[in-house]
């Protein structure tokens, strides 16, 4: 479906965001695994983590749903079934990733395949320190889904990860639960901890220091109740459309602030963002907060190295924050956003480009020039929910209305997110 957007006078409004994406297909993963009852509340309901739930239904686990409320009824770290079918895990990385993590210690085989663009996502990545620790994984399409995972018996490794990416890190992770040793994982960067921190709350033993994360055989998990704080990868949109969009103020509730994940607060605020955060409480060993964002003078700034697995999903949309500031941006240190849900560096300039953007693509990044008039056009999302969303952010700001093509692609990560937006238009 194709979606319209029409520029702003201003933005002005309190919202709430559903869910964290990565929280939310980890309490149904990991309530799958534990015995007991996992309630969750503020659970996503998007299309990546209904493929979650689809997943472990299949694999025998009975999920109640009911609107942002799940009960995941876990049957203990050895109390999967083989699906006679395979598992489709639809456009979600996080769930193929993860779950072969889980898969290659089960005693069964499995089957995963996915979407068009998880088809072209690599897996190798995980097929390398899984196959390592003796899981027997096929891909049949030269390192790509569909993956065949046969059960094996799991050892422990010590892995040196050569890149910065939580999905690689919590693969291993859930494969060390069916270890017979010390699993350690050595992060060149670090990257979204909440693995660690929610497969603890499960009673898992997982230690991390200084980019050393070990973790140790338990016998069981145990149900937790899981209450999943707003997705600041959705909050970014909003908090980006108020500083760009003049005489604007927007009051996010209840967003996610741990700090793996708030690289993108500290670049905006590099550029002299006026955003606010208030609140602050915890939440199961997750902070959380309420961000306030206001119109600002932008100025250009420069971001590589640690920030960028801690803003990897914002860049899109800091990619506009940056066309409105005063002089040049430079992304780097950023190659992994070649190989999301599409090439993400290729997939903004073109369609910001569209809109009359000039951004240049470099070998680990972009040159962004600031202060510029972008006008409204037609612009493809290529199925990309980050793509679309960032998209409808800039047509806020352009002059003359945008058409975003299949725009309800962002039903993967924030199903109501053009009706969120028009209830904070001015
Ligand atoms: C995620 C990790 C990130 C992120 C993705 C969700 C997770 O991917 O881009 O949207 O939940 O672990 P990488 O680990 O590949 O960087």
């Amino acid at each position: 479906m194709n979606i319209k957007i029409t520029p702003v006078k201003t933005l002005k409004g309190e919202i709430t965001i559903p869910g964290d994406k990565s929280i939310s297909h980890r309490a149904v993963m990991f309530g799958s695994l534990a015995k007991g009852d996992t309630h969750i509340s503020g659970f996503l309901n998007g299309d990546d983590c209904i493929s979650t739930i689809k997943c472990f239904n299949k694999l025998g686990i009975e999920i109640e749903t009911e609107g942002d409320k799940v009960v995941v009824h876990g049957k203990g770290l050895h109390g999967l079934r083989s699906s006679a079918t395979p598992l489709d895990v639809g456009n979600s990385g996080t769930t193929i990733r993860l779950i072969s993590g889980i898969l290659c210690g089960q005693p069964f085989d499995t089957v995963l395949t996915g979407d068009a663009s998880i088809q072209k996502r690599p897996m190798s990545r995980i097929i390398m320190p899984l196959s390592q620790m003796g899981a027997a994984i096929e891909s049949t399409n030269d390192g790509f889904a569909p993956l065949t995972i046969r059960g094996s018996k799991i050892h422990a490794i010590d892995y040196t990860m050569p890149i910065a990416s939580a999905q690689v890190k919590s693969s291993v992770l859930l494969a060390s639960l069916f270890a017979d040793g010390e699993t350690i994982v050595r992060e060149p960067v670090a990257s979204r901890n909440h693995t660690e921190i929610i497969l603890n709350s499960f009673g898992a033993n997982i230690k991390s220091e200084n980019g050393v994360i070990t973790s140790s055989p338990v016998e069981q998990l145990n149900a937790v109740d899981i209450n999943v704080p707003g997705d600041i990868s959705s909050a970014a949109y909003f908090i980006v459309a108020a500083l760009i969009v003049p005489g604007a103020e927007v009051t996010v509730k209840n967003v996610g602030v741990n700090p793996t994940r708030t690289g993108i607060l500290d670049a905006l605020k590099a550029m002299g963002a006026d955003i606010t955060i208030e609140n602050l409480s915890q939440n199961g060993g997750e902070p959380c907060a309420d961000i306030t964002a206001r119109y600002s003078d932008l100025k250009a700034t420069v971001i590589k190295g640690d920030i960028i697995p801690r803003m990897i999903d914002e860049i899109p949309v800091f990619a506009v924050a940056a066309l409105h500031a005063e002089g040049t941006t430079l992304v780097q240190d950023a190659t992994e956003l070649k190989v999301k849900e599409s090439n993400r560096i290729v997939t903004m300039i073109q369609e910001l480009g569209k809109m009359g953007a000039e951004i240049t693509e470099t070998n680990d990044g972009m040159v962004i020039r600031g202060s510029q008039q972008l006008k409204g056009a037609p612009v493809y999302s290529h199925l990309d929910h980050r793509v679309a969303m960032s998209c409808a952010v800039a047509a806020l700001a352009a002059q003359g209305e945008t058409e975003i093509i299949d725009g309800d692609c962002v039903g993967i990560s924030f199903p109501d997110f053009y009706e969120k937006l028009a209830s904070v238009r001015g």
